[in-house]
């Protein structure tokens, strides 16, 4: 039977943090769904507007060989009904989320994964970085 993993993320100014992280994802089975934020939802989340449109970001996603579908976030509840809906076996995380969706273990079949950062980048590093001249 094929093993199906989602993970959910905005990643915007996709980096290398994040190519490990769905690799890794990935590795947890043999379909990987990410479901990605969209610029409303992103907004509401991070209160910071993303570079790269969801469209964009989408674009990027879907040409790397670890992801098989690319699915809109819009709201913090659907992560339930997307783990039904695309019968989900093992939901992934970047452990800055460690402990926070234990309870889909008690509410769905699946697993519930939390996966180290890579350390030393992430999103606003760079856009920090880019800013002051590194
Ligand atoms: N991630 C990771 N290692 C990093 C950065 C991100 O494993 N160095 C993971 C996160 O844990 C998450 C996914 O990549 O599971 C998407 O993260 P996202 O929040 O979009 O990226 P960040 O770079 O953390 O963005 P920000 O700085 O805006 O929080």
């Amino acid at each position: 039977m094929m093993k199906r993993v989602i993970t959910y993320g905005t990643f915007d100014l996709l980096h290398y943090g994040h190519i490990n992280l769905l690799r890794r994802a990935k590795e947890q089975g043999d379909y990987l769904v990410v479901a990605l934020s969209t610029d409303e939802f992103n907004f509401q989340k991070k209160k910071e507007k993303c570079y790269f449109s969801y469209e964009k970001r989408k674009q990027l996603l879907e040409a790397i060989r670890y992801v098989d579908l690319v699915i809109p976030e819009e709201s913090w509840d659907q992560k339930i009904t997307d783990i039904k809906e695309y019968q989900i076996d093992t939901f992934v995380m970047g452990n800055d989320w460690t402990g926070k969706f234990d309870f889909i273990e008690d509410s769905t079949a699946a697993k519930v994964i939390y996966l180290s950062r890579t350390p030393e980048i992430s999103t606003t590093k760079i856009k920090k970085d880019l800013e002051i001249g590194f």
